[in-house]
């Protein structure tokens, strides 16, 4: 009965998260971690999903990762077996600003810049480091942080996007906190990997002029792109690439292909 942990799974990819898991192999014990514990398990018991736990964790505070940490062991017996680290901050008040949209807004765009760095990335430390002494008790140890392909140098210039600038340097900084973490554990056998889920359909009810600049460049990079990918489905990739792991992608940052192909592109 392996013990999965998804931190940040009240919505989106991360309760899509949860539903698979728990679907997949009823032998699962999963663990999610939410902001808002009790609507969560509202969310849960309204889906009959078995064998999901939901606790409580902010990632802008260590101290409830360290919490949420001591309850996952109270529950799994002291042992996790994989760890994905899902929530993130999206900086919505700079996401559709270019480098020069911020001259004269300097002060926003620092704010916004601390916010999605404590949240993304320092969040992210904080909860591989809450988590890791249980990880450590497995002989699984696989630890995933979700990225995205908006940190691709390669896809930046290619798809020609300029804007959402927190988002991509957040994504960058966590990909390479992630390399960071797979040296320091390298030698325990810990396998760390950033993966990018691809396009998913959690952000589908914007308005359409909003939709049009998130999508204008991705269907740059991808020319027979057909729109989002359904969350299932890009879970059930996610989840493929992890299982897949080798010890030689330790540290890298991966498409839900399990390779730099970030949409559907060939
Ligand atoms: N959707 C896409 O196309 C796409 C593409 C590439 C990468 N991603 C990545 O996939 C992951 C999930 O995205 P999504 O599309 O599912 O977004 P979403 O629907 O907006 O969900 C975001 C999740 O992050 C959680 N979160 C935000 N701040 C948090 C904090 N301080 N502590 C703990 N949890 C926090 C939210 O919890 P609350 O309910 O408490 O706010 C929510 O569960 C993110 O890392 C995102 O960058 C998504």
């Amino acid at each position: 009965m392996p013990v999965y942990v998804i931190v940040g799974a009240s919505r989106g990819i991360g309760y899509q998260f949860l539903k698979t898991l728990s679907s997949q192999d009823p032998s699962n014990v999963i663990i999610g971690t939410a902001r808002t514990v009790e609507t969560t398990q509202e969310k849960v018991a309204a889906d009959g999903l078995k064998n999901v736990h939901i606790v409580h964790a902010n990632m802008d505070d260590h101290a409830s990762l360290t919490a949420a940490a001591k309850k996952t062991a109270e529950i799994s017996g002291g042992v996790v077996d994989y760890l994905i680290v899902n929530g993130a901050y999206f900086a919505l008040p700079c996401f559709f600003n270019a480098a020069d949209d911020h001259v004269g807004k300097e002060d926003l765009f620092l704010d916004e810049l601390r916010q999605i760095m404590h949240t993304n990335v320092a969040g992210t430390l904080f909860a591989f480091n809450a988590f890791v002494p249980l990880l450590l008790k497995s002989s699984i140890k696989r630890v995933s942080a979700i990225s995205s392909a908006a940190a691709s140098t390669d896809y930046i210039v290619g798809a020609e996007d300029p804007i959402s600038i927190h988002y991509a340097l957040s994504k960058a900084a966590l990909n390479t906190l992630v390399a960071k973490f797979a040296a320091r554990y390298k030698q325990d056998g810990v396998l760390f990997v950033s993966i990018s889920p691809g396009w998913v359909d959690t952000h589908t009810n914007m308005p359409a002029e909003v939709m049009d600049k998130v999508s204008k460049p991705l269907y740059r990079w991808d020319k027979a792109l057909k729109g989002p990918t359904p969350r299932e489905q890009s879970v059930e990739m996610v989840l493929k690439v992890i299982d897949e792991l080798k010890e030689e992608q330790n540290g890298e940052f991966l498409s839900q292909h399990g390779n730099h192909v970030w949409l559907n592109e060939k």
